[in-house]
């Protein structure tokens, strides 16, 4: 019987990546296991790599000037990380739903947050449109799926300033013009894998 997992993660993911996952614990390079051998060495650097290079590749952002990292803590420490590399002076968020209110209270420690819109207040059942986005600002900030109230940003503004999205839940699903941002980050273990880390992609 097949079974499926419809939580929002962790993700199911294809039995022929957990086999070759299970094999490299096996025995990845000359009988050591994948996570034996150093993080330094060529076989462990290459399988970086090449996740990186394969990332940006699904995103449609190879050579266009991006990174792919693939960080630890969750996307919840990028909440905090944003804010703490892009935030000067003041940053703008839209406001659609519990994870971009958990964004803008880790920025508020920094700053006041601009919230350039906000659904709250109708239980977060839709996404707002035709707002502005103050272009003296240092960055906007957007959730492109919110999980919790399944609404999905179907059309992003053209933001005068950086536009940073947290794509969570929804990265891989579809195709997006993803050169529209300057930093997006997604944890791994709902569209992408297990647990455990997060993909970064930023310009
Ligand atoms: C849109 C969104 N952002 C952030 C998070 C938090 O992710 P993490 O558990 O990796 O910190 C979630 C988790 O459900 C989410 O759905």
């Amino acid at each position: 019987m097949k079974k499926h997992n419809f939580s929002a993660g962790p993700c199911v993911l294809p039995k022929s990546v957990i086999e070759k996952a299970s094999e490299a614990l096996i025995n990845f390079d000359d009988g050591l296991s994948l996570i034996e051998i150093s993080h330094r060495s060529k076989p462990f650097v290459d399988v970086m790599e090449k996740a990186r290079a394969l990332a940006l590749e699904l995103l449609g952002l190879e050579g266009k000037g991006y990174k792919a990292l693939f960080l630890q803590g969750g996307a919840s420490t990028q909440f905090l990380m944003v804010a703490l590399n892009l935030l000067e002076k003041r940053a703008g968020y839209l406001n659609t739903g519990t994870w971009s209110k958990k964004a803008i209270k880790e920025a508020q420690i920094f700053d006041d947050i601009y919230e350039v819109a906000s659904s709250e207040s109708a239980g977060y059942n839709y996404i707002p449109k035709g707002y502005d986005i103050p272009e003296e600002y240092d960055y906007f900030h957007c959730t492109s799926n919110n999980t919790i109230f399944g609404t999905q940003m179907k059309h992003f503004p053209e933001s005068p300033i950086p536009m940073v999205c947290d794509m969570s839940s929804d990265i891989f699903s579809r195709q997006l013009d993803f050169s529209k941002f300057d930093l997006i980050y997604a944890g791994a273990q709902k569209n992408m894998g297990p647990a455990g880390t997060t993909l970064v992609v930023v310009k």
